[in-house]
């Protein structure tokens, strides 16, 4: 048995990892400030799904409660902390033997990060040194950690290869993620800390983020209102399905546990792009329900298309992703009518 540190452990796929990892037989530290970008309710009910106690009538809205609830269940430790606070971080750490840390704490959305670069800086800069810091300081030789497909910009070479230059982010987010990845190279360089930073292209499934188009849309469709689309429905993701992800996510682990003076960034993604036309039709589709939609100017924050190139990804992490758009907002869906009971 292993264990794995998670930051980020409550969010949406800090929750799907922690259960995925436990699952398999380790022990997992969750480290999670529930922050409120989006309502901690959700962060709750994700903890809970992590250790596999349902459910969300009965669940207490409080983070104490929740802790106090979950005190005891084996393998699952959780720490209502934030990754700014290099204190709190070491003193955790002197409670555990970690293994390896999988680093997703961040502030996570693009048009918020606009309104609020200090807050992005604070947390995803600074914060990111604290956990690489921690490691350098308590020897944890191994890491994984989330990038972001916004590195890319609005680079017109389609797909993105990891080896494209990234040098012009267009929202502090995404700079915040390009300076993650310098950080780490750095820690890589400097105290042989072996990282796999992974740029996610934008993940949905049970759980996701309630901040993101697929969740806000299918919400807006069963509820009767109206949705409202930024641009003119050109927009292009390469949505991934948080299955795929999880998989990708415990192979770069192993990856990076495996082998010696690791330094790698890796694109998970589906490879395969939607507009919003299209996500909104397939949406229509699964529930049944007509849109109405009120179009608004294309933020300026957000990036045209996002499309993986997966060859390095199949290469080193033989990941190959399984679950198609069709067959993964079925899922979503199904998940969408449980839990708000559409
Ligand atoms: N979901 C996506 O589509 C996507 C795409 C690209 C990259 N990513 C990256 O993947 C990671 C996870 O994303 P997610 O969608 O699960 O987001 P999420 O917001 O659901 O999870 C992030 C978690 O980090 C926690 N957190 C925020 N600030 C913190 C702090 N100061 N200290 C401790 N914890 C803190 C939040 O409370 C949250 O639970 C993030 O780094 C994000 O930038 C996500």
């Amino acid at each position: 048995m292993k264990t794995y540190c998670i930051t980020g452990g409550a969010g949406f796929i800090g929750s799907h990892l922690a259960r995925f990892l436990m699952k398999e037989g380790h022990q997992v530290i969750v480290i999670d400030n529930f922050c409120d970008y989006y309502p901690l309710a959700y962060k709750i009910d994700n903890v809970f799904r992590s250790v596999s106690a349902e459910s969300r009538q009965s669940s207490p809205k409080t983070v104490k409660r929740v802790m106090k609830d979950i005190k005891g269940i084996p393998h699952y430790h959780l720490y209502a902390a934030d990754i700014r606070d290099m204190k709190a971080l070491l003193g955790i750490f002197d409670f555990h033997d970690v293994d390896a840390v999988i680093h997703l704490a961040a502030m996570a959305g693009v048009r918020p990060s606009i309104r609020d670069p200090f807050l992005y800086e604070e947390v995803n800069i600074k914060g990111t040194l604290n956990v690489l810091e921690t490691c350098r300081l308590k020897n944890i030789k191994k890491n994984v950690i989330a990038s972001s497909s916004s590195v890319y910009g609005n680079t017109r070479t389609l797909p993105f290869r990891e080896d494209m230059p990234v040098d012009h982010p267009i929202s502090p987010y995404a700079a915040t993620k390009k300076a993650t990845e310098l950080m780490a190279s750095v820690y890589h360089h400097l105290y042989g800390l072996d990282t796999v930073l992974l740029r996610f292209f934008t993940v949905y499934g049970p759980g996701q983020r309630p901040d993101l188009a697929i969740h806000k849309f299918t919400k807006a469709l069963f509820e009767g209102r109206e949705i409202t689309l930024f641009g003119d429905g050109t927009m292009k993701r390469d949505y991934t399905y948080i299955d795929d992800i999880i998989h990708g996510t415990a192979e770069a682990l192993n990856y990076v546990e495996k082998k010696e003076k690791v330094y790698e960034i890796i694109n998970l993604g589906e490879s395969r792009t939607v507009s919003l036309e299209e996500l909104i039709s397939l949406l229509q589709e699964k529930t049944g329900k007509k849109a109405r939609i009120r179009y608004e100017s294309q933020p300026p924050g957000d990036v045209d298309t996002t499309y993986a190139d997966l060859e390095k990804a199949r290469r080193l992490l033989n990941y190959s992703p399984q679950v198609a758009i069709e067959e993964g907002l079925s899922h979503f869906v199904s998940w969408c009518k449980e839990y708000y009971h559409f």
